[in-house]
């Protein structure tokens, strides 16, 4: 991974950034500690009364679970190299986005050297960081393993009121492409998602928003958070852990139209989602078409433990969220 050259001109930094890792701000970390770790399998690699860290490969913390009174989440995505970072921090300059340099005890707790901060669109707080601290030993997962690597830890899924504007943030600023969309009517609401990749991964970054009247019916700062398993096996071990465990799952064990990740996604503690995949594609690369599919499933994903005070929550949030302004820094 570097930066390459295009005619010469505008270096681009597609294939030198990943996602790396989740901070998660919450009064219920507890709860959390047990998802990941007995639900969904990582390896505890911090374990204090304050915060808990885990691992899902060579990476010393890839979710990093913090206590606090209110939920927040800030997310950290991997720079290949030095120049790839210069580019990125020259163009967000451009932007008269402010970037904060830190690499005290707040880039230590996220397991990496030097952060760079700034506020992206719908106030996401983003953090740069080029060196992962890594650890030697294999982590004891409850699964066979994660797929990272180059794809990095996983993905991201943002609701959005100003989805163009925030798919150019991703495109200018990162070089993402479009993999591809998907059309679905969910709850009554029709739904278009862009899914853009900035590596092999089929998509690093997930925009959902409604057709027509623009509405966002989550609160959390993201609607979901996805992490990819080795095996189909673990997929299952990992949904009946989870049931086992009590968590509320948001959408069953099911196939998504695009990418074909078999996934199912549980309710995390933080209220949005957590999705565990497994693909059998695994040359990704760039044979993705530019096109939109109908429908979010070939088959399964069906709402499990949504009750109908949860669906009249999202309307709801959905109906105030027009009376707010989403801050777009383009
Ligand atoms: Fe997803």
């Amino acid at each position: 991974m570097s930066t390459t050259f295009t005619n010469g001109a505008r270096p681009s930094v597609y294939g030198a950034f990943q996602l790396g890792y989740v901070f998660v701000e919450s009064p219920r970390i507890q709860d959390w500690k047990r998802l990941a770790a007995d639900g969904i399998g990582m390896a505890l690699s911090v374990d204090s009364p304050t915060l808990f860290a885990f691992r899902t490969d060579a990476h010393a913390r890839r979710l990093i679970v913090s206590k606090s009174a209110q939920e927040d989440l800030a997310i950290g995505w991997q720079v290949a190299n030095e120049s790839a970072l210069q580019t990125i921090l020259n163009r967000l300059n451009a932007r008269k986005i402010n970037v904060q340099e830190i690499a005290s005890e707040e880039a230590a707790v996220r397991g990496v050297k030097r952060i760079w901060r700034f506020i992206g669109p719908k106030r996401q707080q983003f953090e740069l960081f080029t060196e992962p601290v890594l650890d030697a030993t294999a982590p004891k997962l409850l699964t066979s393993g994660f797929v990272t690597g180059e794809r990095g830890l996983g993905h991201v899924a943002i609701t959005t009121r100003r989805p163009d504007a925030m798919i150019a943030f991703w495109r200018e600023i990162f070089d993402a492409k479009i993999s591809d969309f998907i059309e679905d009517r969910i709850s009554g609401v029709n739904l278009r998602i862009a899914f853009l990749r900035v590596n092999p991964r089929h998509h690093s970054i997930a925009v959902a928003a409604t057709k027509g009247l623009a509405m966002d019916p989550f609160v959390t700062k993201i609607q979901h958070l996805e992490m990819q398993a080795a095996t189909l096996d673990d997929v299952g071990e990992a949904y009946r852990r989870c049931r086992a465990l009590g968590f509320k799952i948001a959408m069953t064990v099911g196939q998504h139209t695009n990418d074909r990740d078999v996934s199912f996604y549980a309710v995390t503690p933080s209220g949005f989602y957590f999705e565990l995949g497994w693909s059998s594609c695994t040359d990704e690369g760039e044979r993705w078409p530019e096109m939109t599919h109908q429908g979010i499933s070939v088959w399964g994903h069906k709402p499990q433990d949504q009750t109908l005070a949860d669906q009249l929550a999202q309307i709801r949030n959905g109906v105030t969220s027009l009376l707010r302004n989403e801050y777009s820094p383009f």
